[in-house]
This record gives structure tokens, sequence and C-alpha cells, in this order.
């Protein structure tokens, strides 16, 4: 037997196949919360029924709260009930009961931004997945769908406003300068999807017409400072409402709209019902203080958060291995409205940036999992670049494979069939297959296999005969879990470019390759064909082609395919730039020839050129390594970046000058001309040329937008120049009132490839403005660092140190913020025998402190696993 003091308790392991239905059913709850950040008191009275044929008792999740009355059909119980570890049960005679229980919260000392918490003088909730059993006893499980009506009270001058989901049926004065709201929220819902909100807030206020008529009101709920920074939200609520109708013919279902911006918040936005809350970092912007990259970002969450009324709410996951049903899903969908709103190509660079920089080295770690999980200790580590991201490329390539039609009844379909349940990601391939008949049985190998595959493509031109044999391979990695995988079907939009004429020979085709080797043939061929594949990047692979730098610079010349040209680009860079690793020498001719090429033709649009002559991050280049050298790297990317400044120094001065705008203006073709400038001035920066650092302090200085001022500040934080201190003292000065800006100065600082940046950051985590209270300022330092490659993989072990000593600290107050640190020494692996070693020894150091949260446990033990 463990004595006590050393016994350890590993938490529990959650298992899918698991999931039984719930024993008890809420089909009604009512809350009454008297509101203050001290105390709070909320009574809640649900109706219970009893679910199918047991002798089960009623258990009622709860977490850091303890009951202060428990009342069956109106009898207050002393001794019927019990607490079987957090949770309270009570055992109930009949079939149907009236359950009423009252706990006390304190939300001005709640860290973890889980449940009811105080954020900047309001009173806000987040309960995905599992906040809402810290503010009462409820079975917090997805599946368990409810009618809610909810009473809040509070001091009318504190807390004016009282929001929660649903419709304002009620509300008035009350004694003692007190007043109350009720709202009703006619459709069912999981508890997750509660919220409320009670504060000093004022509302820029619009409305929208649906498509059968009914008028919607709106309301963006900030501080009234505030408000004439969230026009852009507004803007892109009504640009989302119209484009779900359109789209996907869904409409809006309840009278009111609302979002509800707050500072402290775990993550981007929440979509409860009615009533979303968001980080006010994708609410607020204006051009002073927000960057495009902002605004596109603040669009595309609002349009996700509202697309979850359907994907989500009005059909939700029937537990939390489904997350991805409504996760991925609506990453699609918003990934697909932004890509109507401007450049669709952008967009999509933009996406597989992304899922590269993020999903592809967390499918090739210790945390690997599927899109559909099979065990979790924690699920809220699960809210991942892979359910979210990959998963939405996974209903990107069924919308290929099936054809947009078939796709559009799949989900019509499934939205009628499934709405008001809590459904499966089974249940969604299911209503794909019966509306499009198509069989999707090794389809559903993408749901249940983690890993990148990995395909190799070969392209055999017969010399005469007009014939050409493409053979095709894959093979999935081995991750955790899964030693062995079964082929996927992969759909890869296929086309071969004349090499003379660089016309398309023929139509494109979708070839779905299902084994694990196949060959196609084409013939007809009129000129030597040259192989553009997964145009579009129509499925999550890594590619390995034997196509030549001739072959690739042609592509990138050439290919009509606009995101085929960008990544036959990028794959010239990497080849160059591993070979540079590889042999100590970079052949940088046919790169400087293709990025020429990219840069003088007319007919591409600035904000395409923008993406495409910008090399692959340094981790991108780790990815295709076996083990990661992080200075060579670095080194061997810096070289051919110079080179490309240095050779291309006229050109760069001439776009420069080319993209030089008059006045600040918010449109596509605007953003493009932002986008080019700051990446040429980022190349003047390394070309020699002298002045660079008074140019980039000539753009800092006449900025109209931060676009601009946070571009020419970011070049001269990424290289040696005596003005690079004064700007970043400057910046502060004129920023230091405003929270999400100076989150923009630190990450600036934590992600600068010039200096010290390691002893920056820790001088930065002295800062006044520094607090680990904050997720998005605790993100815009250690976790910006944490993914700026050379500087925390610094040799000393000094980068590590200080992520580790973060996570020990934030552990204490906020696991989740904390776990979300831990991946970057998880990748202990991929790295040289000296940095494995102090990596793993940091993880160790996590791991053996006393109270570490179940968060911060499983992604440890993973990582060292
Ligand atoms: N459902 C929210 C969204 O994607 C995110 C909730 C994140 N929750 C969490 N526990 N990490 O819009
Ligand atoms: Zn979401």
């Amino acid at each position: 037997m463990l004595d006590a003091a050393t016994a350890v308790t590993t938490p529990a392991i959650i298992r899918r196949e698991d999931y039984r239905a719930p024993d008890w059913l809420v089909p009604e709850i009512a809350l009454d919360f008297r509101l203050d950040p001290a105390a709070t008191r909320v009574t809640a009275r649900l109706t219970v029924r009893r679910n199918g044929v047991h002798t089960h008792p009623l258990r009622l999740d709860g977490d850091e709260i303890a009951p202060l009355s428990v009342s069956v059909d109106g009898e207050e119980l002393h001794d019927a009930w019990r607490m079987d570890g957090p949770a309270l049960v009570i055992d109930l005679a009949g079939d149907d009961h009236l359950i009423e229980t009252e706990v006390q919260l304190s939300p001005e000392t709640n860290s973890k931004l889980m449940g009811l918490y105080a954020s900047g003088g309001l009173l806000c909730t987040q309960c995905e997945a599992e906040g809402f059993r810290r503010i009462t006893f409820f079975p917090d499980r997805p599946d368990v769908l409810s009618r809610y009506t909810v009473r809040m009270e509070a001091d009318q001058a504190a807390f004016p406003v009282l929001l929660s989901n649903g419709d304002h049926v009620d509300g008035g004065e009350l004694a003692g300068g007190r007043h109350y709201a009720l709202w009703r929220d006619p459709f069912l819902k999981p508890c997750y999807l509660f919220a409320l909100v009670a504060g000093d807030l004022a509302a820029n206020r619009d409305s929208f017409t649906t498509m059968s008529g009914r008028n919607i009101d709106l309301g963006i709920w900030v501080r009234s400072a505030d408000l004439p920074r969230t026009e852009h939200a507004m803007d892109a609520l009504k640009a989302s409402m119209a484009w779900d109708e359109r789209t996907y013919g869904r409409e809006y279902d309840l009278a009111v709209f609302n979002i509800v911006a707050v500072d402290d918040f775990n993550f981007g936005a929440m979509e409860n019902k009615g009533l979303n809350i968001f980080n006010s970092r994708y609410i607020l912007a204006d051009p002073e203080t927000a960057t495009d990259g902002d605004y596109d970002a603040i669009a595309g969450v609002v349009a996700h958060e509202y697309f979850h009324n359907w994907s989500g709410n009005r059909v939700t996951c029937r537990d939390w291995f489904q997350l991805s049903l409504k996760e991925g899903f609506t990453v699609f969908r918003d990934q697909q409205f932004s890509a109507d709103q401007g450049s669709a190509a952008v967009k999509r660079i933009e996406d597989v940036r992304a899922l590269r920089a993020a999903q592809f080295p967390e499918d090739a770690g210790p945390l690997a999992h599927p899109i559909r999980p099979e065990s979790y200790i924690e699920i809220t580590n699960f809210y991942t670049a892979t359910i979210y991201n990959k998963g939405a490329e996974i209903i990107r390539m069924l919308k290929l494979i099936l054809g947009e039609e078939a796709f559009r009844a799949g989900t019509d379909l499934y939205f009628e069939r499934h709405d008001g349940q809590a459904a499966t990601c089974e249940d969604f391939v299911t209503a794909m297959e019966d509306a499009s008949g198509a069989d999707l049985t090794h389809f559903r190998r993408w749901y249940a296999q983690a890993g990148t595959p990995r395909v190799k493509a070969s392209l055999i031109a017969e010399p005469t005969g007009g014939r050409a044999r493409l053979t095709l391979s894959q093979t999935v990695p081995p991750t955790p879990g899964q030693d062995t995988k079964q082929p996927m079907p992969i759909p890869l939009r296929v086309a071969l470019l004349g090499a003379q004429s660089g016309k398309p020979l023929g139509p494109e085709r979708l070839i779905v390759l299902d084994e694990a080797e196949s060959e196609v043939l084409f013939d007809g061929l009129s000129e030597a064909p040259v192989l553009s594949i997964n145009r579009g990047f129509s499925a999550p692979i890594c590619l390995e082609t034997d196509r030549s730098a001739a072959d690739l610079a042609f592509l990138s010349a050439h290919d009509p395919d606009p995101f085929a040209r960008y990544e036959a680009m990028q794959q010239l860079m990497l080849d160059t730039l591993l070979a540079g690793v590889r042999t100590g020498t970079v052949e940088s001719e046919s790169v400087v020839k293709a990025v020429r090429n990219t840069l003088t033709d007319p007919g591409l649009d600035a904000a395409f050129v923008g993406e495409a002559v910008l090399l692959p991050s340094e981790a991108f280049i780790a990815e295709q390594l076996d083990e990661i050298d992080p200075d060579a790297i670095a080194e061997v990317r810096e070289s051919l970046r110079r080179t490309l400044g240095t050779e291309l120094a006229d050109l760069w001065q001439e776009i420069y000058a080319r993209n030089r705008a008059n006045r600040y203006e918010y449109t596509p073709s605007a953003k493009g001309s932002r986008r080019l400038r700051s990446v040429a001035l980022g190349y003047i920066a390394v070309s020699g040329d002298e002045d660079w650092a008074s140019l980039a302090l000539t753009q800092y200085r006449d900025a109209d937008n931060m676009t601009d001022t946070i571009g020419a500040l970011g070049v001269l934080t990424n290289n040696a120049a005596p003005e690079r201190e004064q700007a970043l003292a400057d910046f502060y000065e004129r920023y230091r009132a405003d929270p999400l800006v100076i989150d923009k100065w630190f990450t600036t600082q934590a992600l600068a490839s010039h200096g010290d940046t390691v002893g920056t950051v820790e001088a930065l985590a002295t800062h006044p403005d520094f607090t680990i209270a904050n997720p998005n300022r605790l993100r815009s330092l250690v976790g910006a660092f944490a993914v700026n490659q050379r500087a925390f993989h610094d040799p000393s072990g000094r980068g590590y140190r200080f992520v580790a000593d973060m996570v020990l600290a934030v552990d204490k107050l906020n696991p989740q913020a904390a776990a979300r640190l831990i991946p970057s020494l998880g990748r202990w692996r991929k790295f040289e025998p000296k940095r494995q070693a102090l990596m793993q020894a940091e993880l160790r150091r996590i791991l053996d402190a006393p109270g570490l949260s179940k968060d911060v446990f499983e992604q440890v033990s993973k990582s060292l696993g």
C-alpha cells in the first residue's frame, strides 16, 4: 500500500467506447442567480426524468462547489444525498422528480476562467467543455438537452446590463438598488451552451432580416469607450447571416443575437445560444489599432461562432469525442465564408500555412490523435489544430469527392435528420452517404487514423506516343497507440501542363488514391508534360515528387491554379533550403529566378505575390528533418533571404515604392499592397541597403494604420539597428493604454530573430504590464516565444527553463492556459541529443511538481511517454 504522502492518483482516462446514454434526462431547468463578484448564489431547479429502465441514482457533476441545500419535490433532504468526490448523488424512487440545489460561488477569485468569473468589472461565463459544473450541479454532458429559464438579479449601478440566452421576457427594479432580468431560451440545449453576462456595457445595435422575412435584433456589447471599434464585427455578423442562408440554407432562429466582448478569455470565442461571448481581440478593431490580419481574424471568428448556431447548437455533439463534428465542420464553413469575401487563393494559402505550422507537427509528435480521439484525460486538451483544422480538411475532402451538389444535399439531410439532437461523426458521414449514394467506408479511416499521410508521386513520360504514367504510393506513419495503418482515400486534383506551352494538357482530373500503390495513365499528350498535383491542397498530406528544380520553377510561373503556383514555389524553396542544411551551401539560383519571375508577373495580384515570395518558416523546414538543428536551419534560411534581398534589391525597392498608399482603405487590393510592401521592406532590410532602417522608421512614423506600423516595427525588431530600441520605446508609450496593442509589443519582441531574444523575454516577464492571469498577455509573450524556434531552442536551455517555469506558475491559476505551453517542449524527440536532454529534464521537472492539474499532467506525461 502507498502511504498517504507519496500516493499519486493518476487521473482517470475517459474512453469513447465506454459511452452510455444518460441515466437521467433534464427536460427543464430554471436557474436563479443572485450575482455578486465575491459571493454569488445560484439556485437551480431541475425537472429530471429517468431514461430507460434502471435503478441508478441521479448523479450531478460538480467542480469546486458544495451544496448549501438539496431538495427533492419541494422537501429539503438532509441524508438522501451524498457527495461522491465532486459529484452530488441522489437516490430517487420515481421516474420524474423536481430537484432543487443551492450553491455559492466566488467569481472574482475564479482564475481558471471556466464557469462564472469576473473580467474587467463584468461577470461572465464560459461553460464549454465542462465549466457548467462549476456553476451548479448538473449532468454536465452534451447529450442532456434542456429548456432554460434564467433569472438574474444584481446591483443595478454596477451591473446595469443583464444578458443570457434566448429571449428577454421580463425585468425590472427591485429594492435596495437592485434589478433583475428574466431570460427564456425556447431551444433545447446542452449546458455547455449556457451563458450569462452582467456588467456596465453599451451596445452597437443593428438588425438583420432573414430569408423568411423575420427581423432579428443584433447587439455587440462592449465598454462604451470601445463602441467605435465594433463596426467591422457587426458587418461580419450580417455578412455571415446572409452567407449561411445562401450557401447552406440556414436561417437564424431566435429574435435576438447578442455578442459580448471580454478581456480575459481562455481562447477565441464561444457560441453560446443567442449570446456569443468573445475574447475582445476578436471583436475590437479600428485601423489605428488592428492589423489587416486582425480584421480578417475577426470576420473569421464572428462567422465561425455564428455558423455554430446550426453546426453545433441546433445539432450538437453526443459526447466530446465527437468534437470535430461541430468544430471541423464549422472551421470549414468559416474558411469558405472568408474565401468568398476576398481572394480565395490567398485564403487557401493562409489556411494551409496554418495547418502546416500547427497541425502537421502535432500529428507527427507525442500528442498526435485522430480527429475523433479514442480517449482523453482532460477534454480541454483536445481543442487542437487536429480537431479543428485537420477536421476542416476532412470535410473539404468530402465535398471534393462528392461534388458540390451532393455535399449540399448531405448537409441538408444532416441538419434535417438531426435537428434538436446530439449527434456523432458517424451520423454526419451516414447522412453524406444517404444523400449522395456514395460508399464512404474507407473514407471513415480519416476519422480513426492519426498521422499525416506521405504520398510519393512520380510521372514518367514516354519519349514518343504522347503517353505518361503517374505512379502513386502512400504510407501513413505510426502514431501513439496506432502502430500500423490502413491506406487512406486521398483525393488528388491532378493536371499535366505542357512543358513548352504551359497550357493544361486536358482537363484536371480528380484521382482518389485509395490503396497503398496505384498507377494512372495519361494519353493523347501533345507535348512533354509537367506534373501539377494536390492542386488547391486537395488532401492534407506530405507530398514527395521527383520533380526537378526546373519543373518547380516552371510551375511557379505557369500553373493556372494559383495555389499550385504558390506550392511549387514553396517546394522549390524548401528543396533548396533542405539541401543547404545538408551540405552547408545554398544553391540559390533557381529560387532567385523564380522569385524574380513572380515579382515581375503583371498578371498577379499583390496579396498573392506577398505570400508566394515568403520563404517557408523555420519550423516547417524543421518538420522535414529527422534531427533538427535550429541554428543551422535559421542560418541557411537567413542566407537565402539575404541573397534574395541582394540579388533582387532594385525590384524590392521598386515594389516598396509602388505599393505606397496615400490613405488607408480596407479593401482586398489595399490589403494586398500593404502586405507586399511589408514583405518588400523585410527583404530590403537584409539586402545590405544602408538606408533600410530609416526607410523602416519613416514607415513607422508615417503609418496611418496598424498594419504598416507593426510591419515596420517587426522589421526593425528583427534586424540590428540603433532605431530598433527607439521604435520599441515609442510604440510602448504610444499604446500603453491599449492592452490589445501592447500584446503586439510583447509578441514582436518574443518573435524577434535578432539579438538576445531569450534575455529580452526573461526581462519582459518582469515588466509591470506582464501578467500570467490574462490569457492574451500570456500568449503574447510566452506563447509567441515558444514558437520562435531559434530563440526557444537556445543551446543553453534557458528558453526551455523559462517556459517550464511559466507552466508551473500558470498551472496554479489556469491549468488550460498552462497546458497549451507544453507542446513546444514535447517535440524533444526531433532535436539533437543535448537539446533532447534539456527538454526532457524540464518536462520531468514539471511532472514531479506537486499538485499538478490534470491538464498539464496529461500533456506532459504523454510528451515524455
Ligand atoms: N467552441 C468554441 C469555438 O470553437 C471554443 C471552446 C473552447 N473550449 C475549450 N475548453 N478549449 O468556437
Ligand atoms: Zn468552434
